[in-house]
């Protein structure tokens, strides 16, 4: 089983989107998919009604999520960790114990963009068009990443 873990801010706008889009693209029985926010500004949370909403426009359930913070822990319990934009992956670095945790911890968008280190703009404080956009891009991160991942199995 290889896992991945999808990492924002809040864990209910961006990551929760990149685990459904990633998971509705990948075989549950090889590879499993789960996200997490570097605050604990919403642990246990459902993700935000907007990030729900256009989803479900690509019918995909993230209903089910609930946010929790991302912990050392994961560094042992997952393969590889996408952070969704610069300051995720800083704040991820900073937790990391040694040089094999660092390495697990990648760009999203560097998948389809490559060596850009753009990052997922955060749309907690926008309106509903910036969730359409962050979908776009996750959906297409998402579908290099499971072309990757397919080809490997
Ligand atoms: P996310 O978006 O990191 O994509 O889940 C945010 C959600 C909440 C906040 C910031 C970003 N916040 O400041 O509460």
């Amino acid at each position: 089983m290889t896992k991945i873990l999808m990492v924002c801010l809040g864990n209910i706008c961006r990551s929760p989107l990149a685990e459904g889009i990633l998971q509705s693209k990948l075989d549950h029985k090889l590879f499993s998919v789960d996200s997490a926010g570097t605050s604990s500004y919403h642990i246990g949370n459902k993700p935000d009604p907007r990030s729900i909403a256009v989803a479900k426009q690509h019918g995909i359930d993230i209903t089910k999520q609930q946010a929790r913070q991302f912990i050392k822990q994961d560094f042992i319990d997952f393969d590889i960790i996408y952070a969704m934009d610069n300051s995720n992956y800083d704040n991820i670095i900073a937790l990391a114990e040694n040089d094999a945790q660092k390495s697990k911890v990648k760009l999203i968008l560097n998948e389809s963009v490559p060596e850009q280190n753009l990052d997922v703009p955060d749309p907690y404080f926008g309106g509903d068009n910036g969730f359409e956009k962050v979908y776009k891009l996750l959906e297409e991160a998402s579908e290099k990443i499971s072309q990757q991942l397919n080809s490997l199995t």
